[in-house]
């Protein structure tokens, strides 16, 4: 496997973690470039359940580097946690895993901001997963960040969270919040940042060490293409580039060394908090609940759910670049009569085959379908493209015409071995 990119072609939560670990046994390197804790990849090792928030998902396999790249924010007390609850696990992080000294911190004065941020918009709410994660991106552009570096370098560290804490407080206390105290906030910090020290490394040059010595390296998305603050559906989006570009500025690999971009798609639509969904549908967002799916893997709350968007996921073909795609919970699909997937958008008279730029005009939307007949029987058990229904495979081949790229993989269920190569 060469260096690969792999992102969400939709709104997040595609299935990016199962796909990672099943691509993991083929590399060398994980990477996660960009966003935070407010990631939950799932991945199941036969009944076991690991839900990644900001290691890479590459960790559950034996003796992969797996990197926190300079692009991601790190909310070092839950990283702590995580790795934590790892080794509980008996999942071997110590030697595997590298936090970049150049990524930002987020602390409780950004997941306060974002709650108050969104108190105050009320029913203009993005409903983020108030983990500090557009406050932390806003201090890094602003350039008053607090970075890894710093974390770790106690009376550096000292001085400049005194400075930040004594701004952030002033704005909590205009929002009618309690402001922050220094001690506890800096006690908890330093405690983090002496547990993460061994692994805070200079990433880039690893990472380039591992270019020159020939290494396979996977990039891991997190979020999706219409969560990139660029790209999505602005404002509602996160804060940082989810996009197959946000892979070079987010660990410091140059783009000639990418050879691959992977995309990965549900066989329908889903997304957790506000913005358009033009393909949204009740029905069927009431069928895979009744299923127990489409529960969010950070915060829990219900999936929407919709028909699968080829309009959208033209767009992120385009914006990515995406060579090949891996299709998932096609399983989701086994009981549904006549499957739709929405081939244009509506408004009024005017007719879009692309996604508008304008919020606005995406809100207002109208789905055009196409139909197909449903298979209606399990394909959990499928292991090669053969063992698909070929109703099953008439769709995806029709998903993937649509979408312009190369259907690659397509899996029927959250295990390692539900997985189909095409
Ligand atoms: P991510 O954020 O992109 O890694 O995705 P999440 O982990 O948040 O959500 C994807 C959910 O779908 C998880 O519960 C996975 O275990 C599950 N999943 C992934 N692929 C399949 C599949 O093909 N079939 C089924 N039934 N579940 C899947
Ligand atoms: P993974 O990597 C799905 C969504 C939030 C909200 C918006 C902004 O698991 O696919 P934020 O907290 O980032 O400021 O929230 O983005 N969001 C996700 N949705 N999957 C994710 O990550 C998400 N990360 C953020 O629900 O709409
Ligand atoms: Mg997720």
């Amino acid at each position: 496997m060469a260096n690969t990119i792999l992102v969400g072609a939709q709104w997040g939560d595609e299935g990016k973690g199962k796909i990672i670990d099943v691509l993991t046994e083929d590399a060398d390197v994980v990477v996660r470039y960009a966003g935070g804790n407010n990631a939950g990849h799932t991945v199941f090792i036969g009944p076991q359940k690991y839900i990644l928030h900001l290691v890479p998902s590459g960790i559950l396999r034996k003796r992969k580097l797996c990197v926190i790249g300079n692009g991601v924010v790190v909310d070092p007390v839950s990283l702590v946690e995580e790795i934590k609850g790892l080794r509980q696990l008996g999942v071997k992080v110590d030697a595997n895993l590298a936090l970049s000294e150049t990524a930002h911190v987020v602390f409780p004065y950004h997941r306060e901001l974002d709650a108050q941020r969104e108190t105050l918009k009320g029913k203009h709410k993005i409903g983020t997963t108030k983990r500090g994660i557009g406050p932390a991106y806003g201090d890094k552009a602003a350039r008053v960040g607090l970075r890894v570096i710093d974390l770790i370098t106690p009376d550096r560290f000292e001085a400049k969270l005194r400075r930040r804490l004594k701004e952030n407080n002033e704005v909590l206390k205009a929002f009618g919040a309690k402001p922050l105290s220094f001690k506890s906030v800096h006690a908890a910090y330093r405690a983090a940042g002496d547990f993460l020290k061994p692994f805070v490394k200079n990433t880039v040059v690893l990472l380039h060490e591992a270019c020159q010595r020939g290494d396979r390296i996977l990039f891991e998305g997190a979020q999706g293409t219409f969560l990139d603050l660029d790209h999505g559906t602005y404002p509602f989006v996160t804060s940082s580039n989810t996009t197959a570009g946000g892979a070079c500025t987010g660990s410091g690999v140059p783009p000639h060394r990418m050879d691959r971009v992977v995309g990965v798609m549900k066989a329908y639509t889903t997304r957790v908090g506000e913005g358009p969904l033009p393909t949204e549908n009740a029905e069927i967002a009431d069928m895979l609940h009744a299923m127990g799916r489409e529960f969010g893997a950070t915060t829990g709350r219900p999936r929407r759910c919709g028909w699968f968007d080829a309009v959208a996921v033209r767009h992120a073909t385009m914006v990515n670049g995406i060579d090949d795609l891996a299709v998932t919970n096609l399983d989701g699909l086994d009981t549904v009569a006549t499957i739709k997937v929405c081939i244009g958008y509506r408004v009024g008279k005017a007719r879009y085959d692309y996604v508008p730029a304008d919020v606005e005009v995406l809100s207002q939307c109208e789905a055009v379908y196409a139909e197909f007949e449903g298979w209606r029987e399990p394909t959990s058990a499928a292991r090669k493209w053969k063992d698909l229904p070929v109703k099953a495979r008439a769709y995806l081949k029709a998903l993937a015409e649509l979408s312009g790229a190369n259907l690659a993989i397509v899996s029927v269920g959250p295990g390692r071995e539900q997985t189909i190569f095409v």
